[in-house]
């Protein structure tokens, strides 16, 4: 591609995730985004509904799946004149630490809250690790087909408990069986809402100006009132859509809908493609890479292993940084200080994916590897640099583990050190004694670590409850009060699975206090690879 048209391309990528609780509706959401893009010809295609519901013992069948969770991670369409990639962010039973990771590899996300509940545990805790990067964010409130709670309360609530500014961009009329659509602010007009359209792309009637007559008679004459009067109030009561704030994390435009109802999808999707930012710069340990930058470079930032366990075969998930990818093109794997030639990426084109042998900026592809790569691994042309800010996120969930045959430890504790290098897990490994812990932050994990252990490592391992309640890494400037740290807090403290001190703390009780007790030591949430 000549340099001009790659910078075009640049422009017009943008580069997003999902965030939500579980059943706010991000994989209807998903559905009808990709029925727009023209991703798919019929809304109710996406695989991953079936992952929902799996319990955990279906791990085999989820283990079926991957193949097709590898093409559904990265979905590619064109919107509005932009390419647009939507990483899939692994939600209910599937939630590990990739969802958080994944976020860091994005531009900008879309948090999708069930309008009837409100901001829920979950996208609290996403919405923190957006936070790290100060990643722009675009609302939808779903559900509108159903009673939701008064739109003004919910948005307080999302101002308040996630400290982040809301400009709404459409404001609903009624809700439930009287939900009949919403009046866009920014264009003064009014969309009216269909019912029974859900699995189509519907030509919605529009109302220019909100004193038209016209909308007293779509909507009825109570209605139109109230929405005149609460459009008053909202004038007076929010913020006005702000395009640098929202770029900078410090404000969201929110928009109102029915996801099942297919309503309102569209709508949210222009505003992120109009004001969602092209591919980001992306530091690193010398200095920020422009995506505009001419060379390639990229950086992992999940590990799939792949169906069949027999070949450790595995993807690695690369976001390309800047300049673009060829069919094989040669680059280096930074880490090996090796240059690799890669000729069977997976690519993720709207359409005909495997047609793909190219993608820029922005992008996401697929390395096949046998465990030679590593989450935050960069790739270059060449330049030794290292992208910095792909981390390791605290675990929440712990559980010791135990060989069900004692002989096995040294290929016990192989398998667990590589599987915290691909981060499927983590270790932890206290100082005290000789357990062996393994943290996650979604359930699954731990089930996903035993198959894995017994068909990749041949080990037969069990778990028994512990009680640790968090993990947070430690460091400090001052070598003498560090010693002093160590012995002082020795039976709290671990190694993880590259020798990082970490302090595994009973309860945040504990934690708190020893904070406290130790104010020159930093207790670190995140740690970099
Ligand atoms: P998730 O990926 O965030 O977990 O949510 P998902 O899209 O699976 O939606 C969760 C449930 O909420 C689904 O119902 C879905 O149909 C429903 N839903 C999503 N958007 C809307 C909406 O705008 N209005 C209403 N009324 N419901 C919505 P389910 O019964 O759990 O699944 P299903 O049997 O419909 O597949």
């Amino acid at each position: 591609m000549s340099n001009a048209s790659l910078l075009h391309d640049i422009s017009f990528r943008r580069t997003f995730a999902i965030i939500s609780h579980p059943d706010a509706g991000k994989t209807t959401i998903t559905e009808k985004v990709l029925l727009f893009g023209n991703a798919i010809q019929k809304a109710g295609t996406v695989k991953g509904r079936g992952n929902a519901t799996h319990a955990k013992s279906d791990w085999m069948e989820m283990e079926k799946e991957r193949g097709i969770s590898v093409t559904t991670s990265v979905m590619q369409f064109p919107f509005n004149n932009c390419v647009v990639n939507l990483l899939d962010t692994p939600g209910h039973e599937d939630f590990s630490e990739d969802t958080y990771r994944t976020l860091t590899a994005v531009d900008s996300c879309l948090m999708v809250i069930d309008a009837a509940k409100g901001v829920e545990d979950r996208t609290r805790k996403l919405m923190e690790v957006t936070r790290l990067r100060d990643t722009p964010i675009v609302t939808f409130m779903n559900k509108l087909d159903r009673d939701i709670r008064d739109p003004m309360e919910v948005m307080d609530e999302v101002e308040s408990e996630l400290n982040i500014l809301c400009a709404p961009i459409t404001w609903p009329i009624g809700c439930g069986k009287q939900f009949k659509g919403v009046y866009h602010l920014l264009k003064d007009e009014v969309i009216l809402y269909q019912t029974g359209k859900g699995h189509t792309i519907q030509d919605s009637k529009v109302i220019k100006g909100l004193d038209n007559p016209e909308i007293d008679a779509e909507v009825g004459e109570e209605l139109a009132e109230t929405l005149r009067e609460e459009l008053e109030l909202v004038l007076g009561a929010s913020n006005e859509f702000d395009h640098e704030l929202f770029l900078k994390g410090e404000l969201t435009p929110v928009y109102f809908g029915t996801a099942l109802g297919n309503f309102g999808v569209d709508h949210m999707l222009e505003g992120l493609t109009d004001w969602a930012p092209a591919p980001k710069p992306r530091a690193t340990d010398v200095g920020e890479v422009q995506a505009t930058d001419a060379a390639f470079s990229g950086f992992v930032f999940k590990i799939q292993a792949n169906m069949d366990p027999k070949h450790r075969d595995r993807i690695a998930f690369m976001r390309i940084v800047s300049g673009e990818y060829n069919k094989g093109m040669k680059m280096r794997h930074v880490r090996l200080g090796k240059d690799v030639s890669i000729s069977d990426a997976v690519t993720f084109m709207a359409g005909d994916r495997s047609a793909a042998e190219s993608a820029i900026a922005g992008d996401i592809i697929g390395l096949h590897n046998h465990g030679t790569i590593q989450i935050g691994d960069t790739f270059t042309q060449g330049e030794a640099m290292k992208f910095t800010g792909i981390p390791n996120f605290a675990p929440e969930l712990f559980r010791r583990i135990r060989l069900k045959d004692p002989l096995k430890q040294k290929q016990l504790l192989k398998g667990l050190i590589q599987l915290s290098e691909e981060g499927a897990v983590q270790l932890f490994r206290p100082l005290r004694n000789n357990d062996l812990i393994v943290g996650a932050v979604g359930v699954l994990q731990f089930d996903v670590v035993v198959h894995r252990l017994r068909t990749e490592y041949k080990v037969e391992a069990v778990y028994e409850g512990i009680s640790v309640a968090t993990a947070r890494w430690c460091a400090c400037d001052d070598p003498k009060k560090l010693e002093e740290f160590k012995k002082k807090a020795h039976d709290n403290l671990a190694l993880d699975g590259g020798d990082n001190l970490s302090y595994l703390a009973p309860t945040m009780v504990n934690l708190n206090l020893a904070t406290e007790r130790h104010p020159d030591v930093k207790f670190m949430q995140t740690r970099e690879h």
